[in-house]
């Protein structure tokens, strides 16, 4: 098999309004080239200054007391599992409407991935939680869908009582919170992704896990770097995840300089965009909640079928707008769960998402004309339809 550029990366020229916007979130890049050159002539490529700055920058953010950098959000999450000592004979529970990374960390951990479905928020269903626990449950494993906090205090509170260890898949969530509260609160740690294409990116892959336990930071610091204690002493068998000095310079950039405004541009548009469609009843929107602040990695809508969407999303296209599906087929429906012997239907609400939504580009490229052309597409082609 070739290695492939991720279509995700390709801007469709032909489009005016696009999902990926590579290019222009790295236009200043020269800046950048000036960080990258002062770390290249100090010979500091892993774990020295430019890392440590990050790692402080990082856990300042997410309100933690502890950073963690690792290579990418994947390594965040399967070496989480390994720090809390999950493995073979266990199992984590997690949801099915997720990038498959959620479920492939618990599976590369040696443990069994064990379904909830979701609501109609995209996350995680607190009440499915109780049944779905066993005696060989070690963990629960909510992933903040979009950029939208799951209900933390029902999950956490329930993890707690049965014993569970709590890992959050937040690689959409930097800058959210749940009831005015850093994530960071509500579990042992929380998991970040700076994959190009995230609300807060870097030049390649690179990744967090923010936990407030000394303990557990001090064997993530240990495993993510082959469980070296210095040069000489091994303390645990580790793994080799650490965050590249030059992507460190990157993400420190960025967070300096542009995420607050990525924040608030995503947040802007998605409001605006939840104003316009309420006018439509064909559209559903994400119901808000005041004690949530989300940071729409994603913005969602849903139509009444599939049919409906496939029809909307060329129409969209057609006219300029880059509408995308994040995702079509749920995890477990993929071959690759064919051994969890799962089947259509287990998970309803999951699979209706997976059949009716379609993702709208909100970036901080994207500005009130943009929005106010997708709104116009959406709502002449239910004019059409009538
Ligand atoms: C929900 C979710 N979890 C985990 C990941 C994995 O992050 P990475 O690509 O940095 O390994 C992603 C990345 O797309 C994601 O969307």
């Amino acid at each position: 098999m070739k290695n492939f550029l991720p279509a995700e990366y390709k801007k469709n020229e032909k489009l005016k309004i696009n999902h990926s916007y590579l290019v222009e979130q790295f236009a200043d890049y020269s800046k950048i080239f000036k960080e990258v050159e002062k770390v290249v002539k100090k010979g500091d490529y892993t774990l020295g200054k430019e890392v440590d700055i990050c790692e402080k920058n990082f856990a300042k953010r997410t309100g933690a007391k502890f950073a963690i950098s690792v290579g990418n959000g994947t390594d965040a999450l399967l070496l989480s599992l390994k720090a809390l000592n999950i493995g073979p004979g266990d199992e984590v529970i997690t949801v099915p409407y997720t990038f498959v990374a959620t479920v492939g960390s618990i599976v590369t951990a040696g443990a069994k991935p064990v379904f909830v479905d979701i609501k109609e928020d995209y996350n995680m269903d607190e009440k499915k939680i109780k049944a779905a626990i066993t005696k060989k449950t070690k963990a629960i494993m909510p992933v903040h869908w979009a950029g939208r906090p799951c209900e933390m205090d029902k999950i956490y509170s329930i993890a707690k009582k049965h014993n569970l260890h709590v890992v959050q898949d937040s690689a959409h969530v930097i800058g959210a919170r749940f009831r005015k509260k850093h994530l960071v609160n509500f579990g042992d740690t929380c998991t970040y992704s700076m994959h190009p294409l995230k609300n807060l990116n870097v030049w390649g892959d690179g990744g967090f896990i923010v936990t407030n336990k000394k303990v557990l930071a001090e064997k993530l610091y240990l495993i993510r770097n082959h469980g070296l204690k210095n040069r000489n002493n091994v303390e645990i068998f580790g793994y080799n995840s650490r965050l590249d000095s030059i992507q460190a310079a990157v993400a420190n950039y960025k967070m300096k300089n542009k995420l607050d405004n990525i924040t608030s541009k995503r947040i802007r548009n998605s409001k605006l965009l939840d104003k316009l469609l309420s006018k439509n009843s064909n559209i559903i929107t994400v119901e808000r909640l005041k004690y949530l602040k989300e940071v729409f990695h994603l913005y969602h809508i849903n139509v009444k079928n599939l049919r409906t969407r496939e029809l909307l999303q060329k129409y969209l296209i057609k006219n300029n707008v880059d509408a995308k599906v994040h995702y079509p087929i749920p995890v477990h429906l993929q071959r690759a769960a064919k051994y969890l012997k799962y089947k259509k239907g287990d998970f309803p609400v999951a699979e209706k998402m997976a059949n009716t939504s379609l993702s709208l580009p909100v970036h901080e490229f994207i500005d009130v004309r943009h929005i106010n052309h997708m709104t116009k597409v959406i709502f002449n082609f239910f004019e059409k339809q009538r």
